[in-house]
């Protein structure tokens, strides 16, 4: 079809620009493509996005650029709630383009390897990018194919995971064509992001399977490698009651080593007599993956023993490069990883950061504030709030150990909000300010 000559032309020079900024953006074009940034993000996540809109303000935004490789960037927390049919997977997910600050550079491509000796990075094109200051923001790495018969197990239905894209809406197949049996919860023997999840999913399906008059033919079993059911004995001791009413089955230090999906069975060691292995029959088995530190981490200095990003627990400074960063996940701050902690380091970090271009010493420091809302039924919650020391930390003055209905709508609708709204566009520091204002009325 001929087209107006004014379109024509018009969407021809679209067309160019579009070809000239993938060009640049893949780095195939040296002269096109800046090499320099006086502030380079490597990872467009929860952290990275953060961090670039507070980098943009520091240091306008021709200077900052943000290394990210997926078109998709994805709310992960509300995916637990996809994964029991209360919000779609379409409804996490916004463009990566979209939550970009506007003129902050995105190169879209993944980091290959960081050399902070030399100051650069190079991405998985060739292109080699030089910095003055870094923040690594990269997150941490699923492995399902640790577990003998994953990830191809997936193929099968009766099988899910909350914790990837791929996988989620599978949990909630599952859970819809139960008919009998076990309905089975793991949690790996690696750190894992948001260490709450794996028990929530649990949870609203006992909700769900109630609903649908299936309960009393299931068989709801949790296996966790962890010696405790939450780490925070006031939350734990919580839950624990709520295993109990609702009669779900714990058994801790379980960990799922095999899954034999064809058979619908699952294999677990037992952590505490290695080499004993038990092997149990599921109707629907939900899996929470190993996990472990970003693989470009783990292969550079950044990185500790272990490979997770060593840093400066007060400051976020990497200990031994100084003009080094990091936030979230990839990270070793000795905390629960989770968007609620990124959101505490936001802040902290940009404070840090601005002191160094002044060169004087951080003096903000990140007590390891970190929250998990623990869903317990399809309109209720328990929201953990704590920090390095293992105490409660509560934003509101009343004691959040109790099952709320006010704390669910937080969780499904006020969060999300401020995830979109407040942290990504580096506004949301976390509830400090008003922990402090909320309790001040009560003390
Ligand atoms: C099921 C589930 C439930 C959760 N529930 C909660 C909750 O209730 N509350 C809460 O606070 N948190 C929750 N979380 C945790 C929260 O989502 C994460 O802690 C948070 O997103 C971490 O942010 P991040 O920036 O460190 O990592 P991410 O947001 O994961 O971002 C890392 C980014 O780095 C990119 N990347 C990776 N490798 C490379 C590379 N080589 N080069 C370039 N880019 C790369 C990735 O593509 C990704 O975009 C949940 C997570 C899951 C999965
Ligand atoms: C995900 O989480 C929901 C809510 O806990 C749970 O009911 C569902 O079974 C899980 N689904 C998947 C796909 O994991
Ligand atoms: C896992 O759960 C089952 C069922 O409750 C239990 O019998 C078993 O001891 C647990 N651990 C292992 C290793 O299977
Ligand atoms: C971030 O740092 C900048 C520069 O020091 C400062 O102006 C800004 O107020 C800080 N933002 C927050 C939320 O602390």
């Amino acid at each position: 079809p001929k087209l107006p000559i004014h379109t024509r032309s018009s969407s021809r020079l679209l067309f160019a620009a579009k070809f000239l900024k993938q060009r640049e953006s893949t780095g195939f074009s040296p002269a096109f493509a800046k090499q320099h940034y006086k502030m380079l993000v490597l990872g467009g996540g929860s952290g990275g996005i953060a961090m670039s809109a507070r980098m943009k303000r520091m240091f306008g935004a021709e200077n900052v650029a943000v290394v990210e490789p997926s078109e998709m960037h994805y709310y992960q927390p509300i995916w637990t709630l996809v994964g029991a049919g209360a919000k779609t997977v379409a409804s996490s997910g916004r463009s990566t383009a979209s939550v970009m600050p506007s003129g902050v550079k995105w190169v879209k491509s993944k980091v290959q390897e960081i050399n902070p000796e030399k100051n650069t990075v190079r991405t998985d094109d060739g292109t080699e990018i030089s910095y003055e200051y870094l923040i690594v923001a990269l997150g941490l790495q699923l492995h399902y194919e640790k577990i003998k018969g994953l990830p191809e197990g997936f193929e099968h239905p009766n099988i899910g995971s909350n914790y990837s894209v791929q996988t989620v809406e599978k949990t909630w197949k599952a859970l819809q064509n139960f008919k009998e049996g076990n309905a089975v919860f793991t949690f790996p023997n690696t750190p894992v992001k948001c260490p709450g999840a794996p028990q929530k999913i649990m949870y609203l399906s006992d909700a769900y399977l109630r609903k649908t008059g299936k309960r009393s033919k299931a068989n709801l079993i949790y296996n966790t490698s962890l010696p405790v059911l939450f780490a925070i004995k006031k939350y734990a001791d919580a839950l624990w009651d709520v295993v109990k009413e609702r009669d779900l089955q714990v058994n801790l230090r379980q960990n799922l080593i095999e899954v034999r999906a064809d058979k619908r069975e699952a294999v677990f060691e037992n952590l505490d007599k290695p080499g004993e292995t038990k092997v149990i029959e599921y109707e629907m088995l939900h899996v929470t993956p190993p996990m472990g530190p970003n693989s470009a981490v783990k292969g550079s200095p950044l990185g500790d023993e272990a490979g997770w990003l060593d840093l400066d627990k007060e400051s976020l400074q990497h200990k031994r490069y100084p003009n080094v960063f990091g936030i979230g996940d990839c990270t070793n701050l000795p905390t629960p990883r989770t968007a609620a902690a990124v959101a505490a380091e936001s802040g902290i970090l940009n404070r840090t950061i601005s002191k160094i271009l002044k060169n004087e010493k951080p003096d903000k420091k990140y007590d390891g504030y970190t929250s998990c809302p623990l869903v317990t039924s399809y309109n209720t919650v328990i929201l953990a709030e704590f920090d390095y020391t293992g105490q409660p930390l509560e934003t509101f003055p009343i004691n959040q150990a109790k099952e709320r209905r006010i704390m669910y709508h937080m969780k499904a609708d006020f969060m999300p909000h401020l995830y979109w709204h407040g942290l990504l566009r580096g506004l949301w520091g976390g509830p400090e300010p008003y922990r402090k204002l909320l309790h001040l009325g009560m003390k």
